[in-house]
């Protein structure tokens, strides 16, 4: 038997709970995994309430990335012998949020044994978001990037991506995380009315890329101070249609890439741990909007 920790209905995450069912066979192109730790991000949560439709079969699996070992292998798949330890995306009508899940051999590399499962399973989500966002223009060392929401899951990964480079980071949060920010290597800049102002006078008046990880009020303050072809957005796709600002784009080697720098001990994505019997207090961290770092649950 398999617990899996889904929504049964869209809406408030009153309609959470766990599951209990058989062991799942994985199919084509897919993975059985022993899971031993799955991210959570705000995907998740926004899925359940319905805010990307409600098309989805009922119950819903939550989560949709995990790290673990594989435990059987489907047809076609090769490169994955039974006992690997992986990482990687979930098959469609799967969760993460779970002792056992089923993961997309096309989108789970090997875990190489430097890094942790807790930080690895942060990887998918998190890190390949960082790694685009940061890639998707290529800045020259020195140069300022600006992570607007710099203090949550992606920001943190992008900010000591761009410490890698040497960048000159500029990070945006809430009061709260301003030294965060600075342990992790960010010029921090608190959000808020003034911010156009004071991203000004952060960084000289030069900004050459924005990663917008918010949108809403502080984007519309970067779009002040920088074309709109400067800013890569995770969230506003109004901004998009309005302003031209940039989607952000998916390197298909992005996994592999940040798992190897996560390995080389060059990123710590800030891992809180959390069992999973708390799943609920996990998303609700993560719903609140505040969270710091990444959170990752253990089964
Ligand atoms: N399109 C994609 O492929 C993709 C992939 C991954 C994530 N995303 C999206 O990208 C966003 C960020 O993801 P995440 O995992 O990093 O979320 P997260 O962990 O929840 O972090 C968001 C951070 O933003 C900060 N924040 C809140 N209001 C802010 C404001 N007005 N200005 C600046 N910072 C603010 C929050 O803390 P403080 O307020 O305390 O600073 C928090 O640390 C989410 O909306 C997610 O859905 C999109």
């Amino acid at each position: 038997m398999t617990t899996t920790y889904v929504f049964t209905d869209f809406g408030s995450a009153e309609h959470e709970q766990f599951f209990e069912g058989p062991t799942p066979e994985p199919g084509p192109g897919q993975l059985l995994i022993d899971v031993r730790a799955a991210g959570v991000n705000p995907y998740d949560w926004k899925l359940r309430s319905g805010l990307f439709g409600r098309k989805a079969k009922l119950p819903r699996a939550m989560g949709v990335e995990a790290a673990g070992v594989v435990r059987a292998v489907g047809p076609d798949v090769e490169g994955f012998p039974v006992g690997t330890e992986v990482v990687g995306t979930v098959a469609k009508g799967f969760g993460g949020y779970a002792d056992q899940t089923v993961l997309r051999a096309a989108a789970t590399v090997e875990k190489p044994a430097a890094l942790s499962f807790t930080d690895a399973a942060v990887m998918p989500v998190a890190g390949v978001t960082a790694y685009d966002g940061t890639h998707q223009i290529e800045l020259e060392r020195g140069q300022t990037l600006v992570i607007l929401g710099a203090g949550g899951g992606v920001g943190t990964i992008a900010t000591q991506i761009g410490g890698v480079h040497k960048f000159n980071v500029i990070g945006v949060a809430g009061e709260s995380k301003q030294d965060y920010l600075r342990g992790l290597g960010a010029t921090p800049v608190v959000y808020g009315p003034g911010l156009a102002d004071r991203l000004r006078a952060a960084s000289s008046g030069t900004i050459d890329l924005v990663l917008d990880l918010v949108g809403g009020d502080s984007l519309r303050a970067a779009l002040e101070v920088v074309s709109a072809d400067r800013i890569i957005t995770t969230v506003d796709s109004g901004a998009v249609a309005e302003h031209g600002v940039l989607e952000l784009q998916h390197d298909p080697e992005a996994l592999k890439k940040i798992v190897d720098v996560a390995s080389y001990g060059l990123i710590d994505p800030q891992v809180t741990v959390v069992p999973l019997a708390e799943a609920g207090r996990a998303v609700a961290e993560v719903e609140g909007g505040h969270s710091t770092g990444n959170i990752v649950l253990v089964p």
